[in-house]
């Protein structure tokens, strides 16, 4: 089969991973039920570059039970499982091309073999996918039915594609659904974040200073998280109504020029550039950690950094020592990248069960609607998100209030008033 892993004979520790992240998919469990009987993906040639983690296995496998032939890349070098990979490829005989720590050039090597098939429907997470197929095989452009993308970062990449006219296909921005941005962003990476940092560090967070920057999504549970483990949290923001959201959640918010010399732990999610670049690292306190949760590892300049830096060593497994040239210490985690992926399992799956429902929905919906759309960005039907949170508070054993007719009546109505 055709593939590149780390090591196939780490299978049976991924099957038992992908099995242990099924148990909290239940609605891609269902999604993957009816697909089976269904088949609405038959024929289907999928190219699919995302995290290859233990959820991941389970959407390729319910893609896969829809009729579809789907290969699939790494979408950070870092975040690959390998024994899942391995897994991936022995178990569910779904090609894999992912190893954990490749470098860039095997990176994009490996998108070009997921896109050999030559691919009906893209995925991506991060928009690497896309730009690789617009700027360097456009030939398979005219075959595309559509995409969708996962992550705040790549909706923003697309969309400015689509500003540009440079999009030469429709995008469901699977990020953009509720049911996404609402769990995974904000409950996902919250969770995951913290995750990985403690993993790194073994850091107290009690009573420390986290500054974290950006207060998107991703930002607040970030920051909702730390502070639930006792940290007092900072947050720096360029959007003045986010940095007044901050505000009135009850956190400090400071320019970045200012918190570097306060923050014990520091957390970019962003989604920019230079977030913490030269100016900030003499300022920071002696034993400072930084990190980034943002998509790439751009937030924080390394190359500054390292030419800010008489020494470094790895201390710990994703946690690098930097002697500065001011002779303090500082730790980066996980390389400047994701750390919650870098570092620990990423978004668990319960989060990670929406939002792959929405993908395997998502693809269902372009081989039924991608031909009658523009080449621009769209977001799943709402009527789709909602069925998912349904389905999702079912799972949960939860049930809710349901209008009456008087009610929606009411509701809907404009002449109801004083
Ligand atoms: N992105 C964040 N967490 C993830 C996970 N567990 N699997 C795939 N993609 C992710």
């Amino acid at each position: 089969m055709d593939c590149d892993v780390k090591d196939i004979k780490l299978a049976a520790k991924g099957k038992m991973r992908i099995e242990w992240a099924a148990r909290f998919m239940p609605v891609l469990a269902l999604i993957r039920k009816r697909f089976e009987k269904e088949k609405p993906l038959k024929g289907l040639k999928i190219s699919g570059c995302l995290h290859i983690t233990s959820e991941t296995a389970n959407l390729g496998i319910t893609l896969k039970a829809g009729g579809a032939q789907v290969r699939l890349c790494a979408s950070n070098p870092l975040s690959t499982q390998d024994e899942v990979a391995a897994s991936i490829v022995r178990d569910y005989k779904i090609s894999v091309f992912a190893v954990h720590g490749e470098d860039r050039n095997t990176y994009y090597k490996h998108i070009y073999q997921a896109l050999e098939h030559k691919p009906d429907v893209t995925i991506d997470d991060g928009a690497d996918l896309v730009s690789t197929l617009h700027t360097k095989k456009q030939a398979m452009l005219k075959n595309i039915i559509g995409g969708t993308e996962e992550t705040t970062t790549g909706v923003i990449r697309l969309k400015s594609m689509e500003r540009d006219k440079a999009l030469k296909y429709p995008i469901i921005a699977v990020n953009d659904s509720e049911t996404k941005f609402l769990f995974d962003n904000r409950y996902g990476t919250g969770q995951s974040t913290l995750d990985g940092i403690l993993r790194a560090t073994n850091f107290l967070f009690a009573g420390s200073t986290v500054v974290v920057a950006g207060y998107g999504w991703c930002g607040k549970g970030v920051a909702r998280k730390a502070s639930g483990l006792g940290a007092n949290v900072i947050i720096t923001e360029v959007n003045p109504i986010r940095a007044l959201e901050a505000k009135m959640d009850g956190f400090n918010v400071q320019k970045m020029d200012d918190a570097c010399t306060k923050g014990d732990v520091f957390v970019t999610v962003t989604g920019c550039e230079d977030v913490i670049s030269k100016r900030h690292f003499s300022k920071f306190k002696n034993g400072a950690i930084i990190c980034n949760s943002g998509h790439f590892d751009v937030e924080i300049n390394k190359k500054q950094l390292a030419e800010y830096t008489t020494k470094k060593r790895l201390i710990r497994h994703s946690c690098e020592e930097y002697l500065l040239k001011n002779g303090k210490r500082i730790y980066l985690l996980g390389e400047g990248r994701l750390i919650n992926l870098a570092s620990a399992e990423g978004h668990p799956a319960m989060v990670m069960d929406m939002s792959f429902s929405n993908q395997a929905l998502a693809c269902e919906y372009l081989v039924k609607k991608g031909r009658g759309l523009a080449n621009k960005v769209y977001k799943l039907p709402g009527q789709l998100d909602s069925e998912i949170a349904t389905l999702k508070l079912k799972s949960l054993g939860i049930t809710i209030d349901k209008l009456t007719p008087e009610q929606a009546r009411y509701i809907s109505s404009w002449q109801f008033g004083t």
